[in-house]
């Protein structure tokens, strides 16, 4: 038989497995470090009392006959669609029902959506959540990446690009450089989009550690609702990592209504809906004292992120995110390579961060640290962070049987 051949020329782990990996057998060789993880973008903080009330009364009612639910609709209750739509209106974004699908996570979504698009060039701005590029490759796509940097803020821009037909990944707050795009920013995807014929994948799942003035969704830019889908999640609004509920918005006016009926036509075969009592926990969090107690967690994870800025702004070590975003993305020391930093900070501070160039080649030389932490592992981190940078001249780490000498002033020397 054959196999899909586009897979072998993925790395061999994604991302995350592979520091798991790394972390796994370093706890092995070590089992008395106590290591603080502020790798992936995990929740620390638990469900909200309304939210978990609202799961424990739905639970209930699937074991009384009256209440008991089979399948759900595969796009998801009426209910929870409409708070969905509610949500929106706050930004004076207007939906239809049939606009909304609910899923059980933003990365099926990314992932899935590349099936029911042709052979178009792929646009995504580098670096990246690797899932965009992933599920591209596995579809054997053409990507042309754009790169982030210093200079553009690690927010490109279509400056330069032929007007080709396209499909662009945008994700603003971005994971992982947690820059956010302006109002501007955005009207020029979107005229560029719509002057191309493409379509823009808008992921907006960090849109709630927004504070200042930025567009939350990108339907809040004239045009977008016809060159523009935006997929979003509950798990960093309410916590729900381990509860799994996302949406897709798939506005009628692409193609007209062509592009919505093909993606309720693939999530009604291949998908049977999210469960009941994730369903009624998730329009508990949408409800005026569940979006209090979102904002209450999210500000936490803001101050924590704050408390690691600290560290980094009194090295002056050039970083971006942390203001509209659990995501710190920092420039390594010493010029040091993204995995070089992870195992010096791995092993001399048993701090777990993720490589930034695991995002992607624009991001080898950075690193990013996420938030969603403890306040209690948060400052803890941030004294060894603070610690380690002071120190880190004095560090030497082995690599490859090759002794370094990590030098705060100078690159580092080997031999
Ligand atoms: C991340 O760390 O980038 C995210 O938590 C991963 C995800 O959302 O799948």
């Amino acid at each position: 038989m054959k196999i899909n051949e586009n897979f072998l020329n993925l790395s061999e782990n994604f991302l995350f497995s592979l520091i798991a990996k790394k972390v796994k057998s370093y706890k092995e060789e070590n089992p008395d470090k106590e290591i603080i993880s502020l790798g992936i973008g995990d929740v620390s903080l638990p469900l909200s009392k309304v939210v978990v009330d609202a799961l424990v009364k739905a639970s209930y009612e699937m074991g009384v006959k009256e209440t008991f639910r089979g399948y759900p609709p595969e796009f998801g209750y009426d209910f929870i669609k409409d708070s969905i739509r509610k949500y929106y209106l706050k930004n004076n974004v207007s939906l239809d029902l049939d606009e909304i699908f609910v899923c059980d996570g933003a990365k099926s979504d990314l992932g899935n959506m590349v099936e029911i698009l042709g052979d178009n060039r792929i646009i995504i701005p580098d670096p990246v959540y690797p899932v965009y590029v992933d599920s591209n490759m596995m579809a054997g796509r053409n990507i042309l990446l754009l790169d982030g940097n210093e200079s553009n803020g690690f927010l490109p821009m279509p400056d330069g690009l032929s007007y080709e037909e396209s499909v662009i990944y945008l994700c603003s707050p971005n994971n992982p450089t947690g820059a956010v795009y302006s109002k501007e920013q955005l009207e020029k995807w979107v005229s560029y989009a719509i002057k191309s014929k493409s379509l823009i994948i808008f992921d907006s799942a960090y849109e709630a550690f927004i504070r200042g003035d930025y567009p939350h969704s990108i339907f809040e830019i004239e045009g977008a609702k016809s060159c523009a889908v935006e997929i979003s999640s509950f798990s960093k609004l309410a916590g729900f990592t381990g509860l799994r509920c996302s949406y897709s918005i798939v506005p009628k006016e692409i193609l007209n209504g062509v592009f919505n009926k093909i993606w309720g036509r693939r999530q009604a075969t291949k998908f049977n809906g999210v469960a009941w009592p994730v369903q009624r926990a998730a329009e508990a969090a949408l409800s005026p004292e569940g979006l209090e107690a979102c904002h209450t967690n999210i500000n936490y994870y803001l101050e924590n992120a704050r408390i690691i800025k600290e560290v980094l702004d009194k090295y002056n070590i050039f970083h971006t995110g942390g203001n509209n975003s659990p995501y710190l993305w920092m420039k390594c020391p010493n010029n040091m390579s993204s995995w070089d930093f992870f195992d010096l900070l791995l092993h001399k501070a048993n701090i777990v961060g993720t490589p930034g160039v695991g995002f992607g080649e624009a991001g080898e030389g950075y690193f990013r640290l996420t938030s969603f932490q403890t306040r209690e592992k948060t400052i803890e981190a941030s004294k060894r962070l603070d610690e380690f940078l002071k120190n880190m001249r004095w560090y030497y780490g082995r690599k490859a049987n090759k002794i370094y000498i990590c030098n705060w002033w100078s690159s580092i020397i080997a031999w």
